[in-house]
């Protein structure tokens, strides 16, 4: 990954911020994005540096915010012209039985596990030379219940991803498919972030072979 560019949406903690360590670690220009963990995102840049990243960019990003999303792909060509990857992972979960959530609950995760995703890739796309990596869930491919808006949007982040293949057959895009993981999504619960930021790793380096619009599920490579 030496020399290669990698932008991680979510990376000022859990999955994204390992995932970030993990490039660090191989020599990638990586770039993190916050929304409202400043302070870890800046710790985690830091660490990124540390850990002998060529180089580090912490941008600031709510995926739900159009003109935020367009600032930040403008920000990333203006200093890098393109990047290798895209990993798309920021993501939210509010995991209670469906009638007790409110309207805000379900704009929330929907505007960012799914709208939001869609948004950034919409901008990011052209900057791309290689390929998308999209953080969904194993709760996009079966139900669980107390998840029900959540594992919608991981259901369309999937149907999305294969349409995103479909129309762009020279780019690598895949998803990615975690059990549950110790991050602050779960309330620490599951497998740590390590591993699924090692898979996502081996899907970029092409150790892990995908089919193009497919799914990666962390628990068979772990
Ligand atoms: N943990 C699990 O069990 C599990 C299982 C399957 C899939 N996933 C998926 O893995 C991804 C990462 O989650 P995680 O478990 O690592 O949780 P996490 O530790 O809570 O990390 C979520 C990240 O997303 C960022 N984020 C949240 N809302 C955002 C927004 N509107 N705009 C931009 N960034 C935003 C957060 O930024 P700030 O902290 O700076 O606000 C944080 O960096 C998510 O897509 C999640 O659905 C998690």
């Amino acid at each position: 990954m030496k020399g290669q560019t990698v932008l991680i949406t979510g990376s000022s903690s859990g999955i994204g911020r390992e995932t970030a360590y993990r490039f660090a670690q191989e020599g990638a220009t990586v770039i993190l994005t916050y929304h409202k963990g400043k302070t870890r995102g800046e710790s985690a840049e830091k660490r990124c540096r540390k850990l002998g990243a060529a180089g580090t960019l912490l941008l600031h990003l709510d995926v739900k915010d159009n003109r935020n999303v367009r600032e930040a792909a403008r920000k990333i060509k203006r200093k890098y012209g393109s990047i290798d990857f895209l990993i798309n992972n920021a993501g939210t979960g509010t995991f209670i039985p469906f009638l007790k959530q409110t309207p805000k609950e379900i704009e929330r995760q929907i505007r960012t596990n799914l709208e939001g995703l869609i948004k950034v890739t919409r901008a990011l796309l052209p900057l791309v030379s290689i390929g998308i990596i999209n953080v969904a869930s194993v709760a996009g491919k079966e139900p669980y219940e107390e998840m029900s808006v959540y594992c919608g949007s991981k259901f369309g982040v999937r149907g999305f991803t294969q349409t995103l293949a479909l129309e762009h057959p020279r780019l690598r895009v895949c998803c990615v498919n975690p059990d549950q993981v110790a991050t602050r999504l779960s309330g620490y619960q599951g497998r740590p972030p390590e591993e699924v930021a090692e898979v996502i790793f081996r899907m970029a380096s092409g150790r892990i072979k995908c089919q193009h619009g497919g799914d990666v599920d962390v628990c068979d490579f772990i």
